[in-house]
């Protein structure tokens, strides 16, 4: 297994392309186990582009990817096993809506490992309670309130036990109070569990106070690393104009166009 030291991410010298497009460049980034980390940027900036390095579905151009102590493997088999270690909440909570919340839970249980049916049922009802939704288990996802249907997403994420969780816009479309419940849950489950987490959100001011540390993405590269007061209290231009959500400044809103459009 891989040393427990070594950070659980980290990143030197990335580039992501996409197609003929350099996305993100010039990449350095440790995460420390047992830390969560705010990964905050405009839209489009290449966040979940940032993600997708890590669960290795994107090849980085150049540098190198090491996840758990491991360089991201491009080989199928290696890849899913390293992914067994990684819980993803994806944006939008890719909830299947013809299984209820348990069998839900109960799908990556199934598909990688050979418990015991019993077995399987007391991990997804242990998953179920640790984000207060034991009694949900039977409802099938329609039957579900959004902040529910996040919770449900995220029982299925830490089905496996996995030792590095990624959200991906984790609060998006969620009323203040379910954001709260959310965030909280994101925070608790990281300490109880010893995991570390890593939430890619342009929620800042919800994010923020459970963070230890913070990265702002633009202009395709990290633009500021540091700890949540040290961006609060950062003077960089690039960093204020994202944080007080400026539309005219240093960050190139390029994907501007296209929603007018749309
Ligand atoms: N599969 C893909 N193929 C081609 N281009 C892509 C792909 N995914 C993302 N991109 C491009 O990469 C850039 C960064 O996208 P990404 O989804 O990483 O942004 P983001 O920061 O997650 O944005 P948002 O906050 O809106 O989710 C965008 O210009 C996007 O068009
Ligand atoms: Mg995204």
């Amino acid at each position: 297994m891989p040393e427990s030291n070594t950070p659980a991410v980290r990143l030197a010298d990335v580039r992501l392309d996409r197609g003929t497009r350099t996305v993100l460049r010039d990449i350095a980034l440790e995460v420390p186990r047992g830390s969560v980390t705010a990964v905050l940027g405009p839209s489009g900036s290449g966040k979940s582009t940032l993600l997708a390095a890590l669960t290795g579905e994107l090849v980085p151009a150049a540098g190198t990817v090491e996840v758990l102590g491991q360089r991201v493997p491009q080989r199928k088999r290696e890849l899913l096993e390293l992914r067994k270690g990684i819980g993803v909440l994806l944006q939008g909570n890719g909830l299947l809506t013809d299984l209820t919340a348990a069998e839900n839970v109960a799908l990556p249980l199934r598909m990688h490992t050979r418990l015991p049916e019993p077995v399987i049922r007391r991990l997804v009802e242990m998953k179920l309670h640790a984000v207060g939704l034991r009694a949900a288990a039977d409802l099938f996802p329609r039957e579900l309130s959004g902040g529910m249907a996040r919770r449900v997403a995220l029982a299925r994420a830490l089905a496996l036990d996995p030792p590095l969780m990624v959200y991906d816009e984790p609060l998006t479309g969620l009323d203040p109070i379910a954001s709260g419940v959310i965030m909280s849950l994101i925070s608790r489950l990281n300490d109880t569990l010893g995991l570390t987490s890593i939430i890619v959100t342009h929620h800042v001011h919800e994010t923020l106070p459970v963070a230890d540390r913070a990265i702002v993405i633009a202009n395709a590269r990290i633009v500021f690393s540091g700890t949540p007061a040290e961006l609060q209290s950062s003077t960089d231009p690039l960093v204020r104009q994202f944080l007080d959500g400026e539309p005219d400044g240093p960050i190139a809103f390029d994907a501007a166009p296209q929603e007018r459009a749309a």
